[in-house]
Parts: C-alpha cells; structure tokens; sequence
C-alpha cells in the first residue's frame, strides 16, 4: 500500500442490470421500468469520470444477477485479505460465487465471516480516512454480530470498529448516508442513524470536520460518493453542498445516476476500492 500508487477500483458493466425484485424501498414500483441504453450511457459517464482518478478493473456480469453491477457489496478489502459479503437478501446470495472466484483469482486470501453473520460488504464498512476506524452499519442488511467477527480481523492492525444502526429505510446500506472523505473529513445524513449513533458520530469526528447534508441532498445520493485526489463523484448534489464542498476543496463532479437509483444504489454502490485501508497521511 504505496502512498503514491494510484487508487484502485471494481466495477461490473450493467448488461444484465434490471430491477426485477425489491428488497429495498427505492425498487418499489421500479421492477421492469429500467431502461438499459440509459443505464449503460450512465455508468458509462461514471466510468469515464472515475478513470482519470483509479485504475478500473472489471469483473464479468452474470446473467441472472440484476444487482452484481453494485461491486460495493461484493465484500470489503482489508490489505491482502478480501471478507466476502453474506447477502441478507435470497435475491443476491447468488452474487457471492461471482465475487469469491473473482477475488481469488486476484490473489486476495479469501477470510469468510462465520456462516451465520450477514455482511454487504463495503455498502457497510467503510474506512474513516483520518484515523484507524472502520465504521459499519447494521440493522436492514449486515447484522450486528459482523461487528465483533470484523473486529477479530482488523484489530490486530491497531484498526477498531465503530457499530452504526441504521434506522430509515430508504438508507438501508451505510455507503448511502455516510461518507469518509480524505483528512477524516465526513458527509452524513444524521436522520438515517439511532441517537446512540449519532453521538458515536459526533464524539469521534469534530464538528469542523463534519458535513451534515440536508434531506434533499441525501435523497440524491450525494453521500453515496466516490471520494479521490480532492475529487467528489456523485449522482447529484445541490449548490449549497457544492459550495460547501469546494471550500473543503473539493471538486464536486456530478454524474446522473437515476436508472441505478431505481435499484437503490449511485456512485459508491457501483465502485469497490481495492486497495483499502487507503493510506492516511501522518
Ligand atoms: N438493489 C441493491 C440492493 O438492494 C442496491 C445495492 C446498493 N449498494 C450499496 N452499496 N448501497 O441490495
């Protein structure tokens, strides 16, 4: 994990993207009504945003898995390891294989959860860029007891994990109302968490550093956003957190994601980082 290597990312072209369940509130209504140019013109966009900053790898699509396109849930990455998710939801189980084969084909030692623990994967851990946490939501899709078989793999490194409950459900995965930014910098949406959560939060990261985004901004997914070299990738954000973006100087890029969001997922959900923890700066 070089400081200067360029940052690392998995995506999975939307071919067989569709929404043909719902298992979260955002699909309701939404089953059949994706259009696939425009999907494929969108995350086309995405990719060709996101490839001046990462190097992009891609992992095939499969035919009956609507929802692969969304690599943030294939597990999370810690160093040479890879902790395959355990999807909540029957609907994706059938994505584990496709993630498991493709990891280990690129070489990471594979580290499974006890069979009993759900976890998607970076939907729900994400790493703070300024100091050794890792924070994890649970309660619509990985499940608490992830928390202390987590702990039990990065502890060791001097990393400690930070439980977030989650409580709105149309912000059921954490990458959708929580955002680590470089410098231990964050975007969140305070509602989508309990009170315990919130001061959790609050305690850990000084106000200064904290971004809390209005519900307008949340529903357009901006805190589902791909974070790199002092760029901000997102479906969409309004001029109020743009301004406030920019004097964090951050360059906000925007990126309209409307047929992913019909599934429930934008920029994030679309990306894995590969090479995480991504060094902090001393
Ligand atoms: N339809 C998918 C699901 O409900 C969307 C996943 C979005 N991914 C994310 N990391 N938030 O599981």
């Amino acid at each position: 994990m070089c400081a200067n290597a360029r940052p690392r990312i998995l995506m999975c072209s939307p071919e067989y993207f569709g929404v043909e369940y719902v298992i979260n509130p955002w699909m309701a209504d939404q089953t059949g009504k994706v259009r696939p140019r425009e999907a494929m013109s969108q995350w086309s966009a995405l990719y060709d945003a996101l490839s001046p900053l990462a190097d992009i790898t891609c992992i095939a699509p499969s035919p009956h898995q609507p929802d692969m396109v969304f690599t943030a849930n294939a597990g999370m990455v810690f160093g040479d390891r890879f902790v395959p998710s355990r999807f909540r939801h029957q609907e994706r189980a059938g994505e584990e294989a496709h993630f498991a084969c493709w990891a280990e084909h690129a070489a990471y030692a594979i580290t499974p959860l006890p069979d009993d623990v759900f976890f998607e994967g970076a939907g729900d851990a994400l790493y703070d860029r300024g100091r050794p946490v890792l924070w994890l939501g649970y309660g619509f899709r990985t499940g608490l007891p992830a928390a202390s078989a987590l702990r039990d793999i990065v502890e060791p490194s001097g990393l400690s994990v930070q439980p977030l409950r989650l409580v709105d459900p149309r912000f059921y995965h954490l990458d959708t109302c929580f955002c680590p930014i470089s410098g231990g910098r964050l975007l969140y949406y305070p509602p989508a968490f309990d009170p315990e959560s919130v001061r959790r939060i609050e305690g850990a990261v000084p106000e200064d550093q904290r971004l809390a985004v209005s519900e307008e901004d949340a529903e357009a997914f901006a805190c589902n956003a791909v974070c790199l070299n002092g760029a901000i990738v997102m479906n969409r954000a309004t001029s109020g957190l743009k301004a406030r973006l920019g004097e964090w100087g951050l360059r906000c890029v925007e990126t309209p994601l409307g047929e992913f969001m019909r599934a429930g997922g934008a920029a994030r959900c679309l990306t894995l980082r590969l090479d995480e923890p991504e060094p902090v700066a001393a």
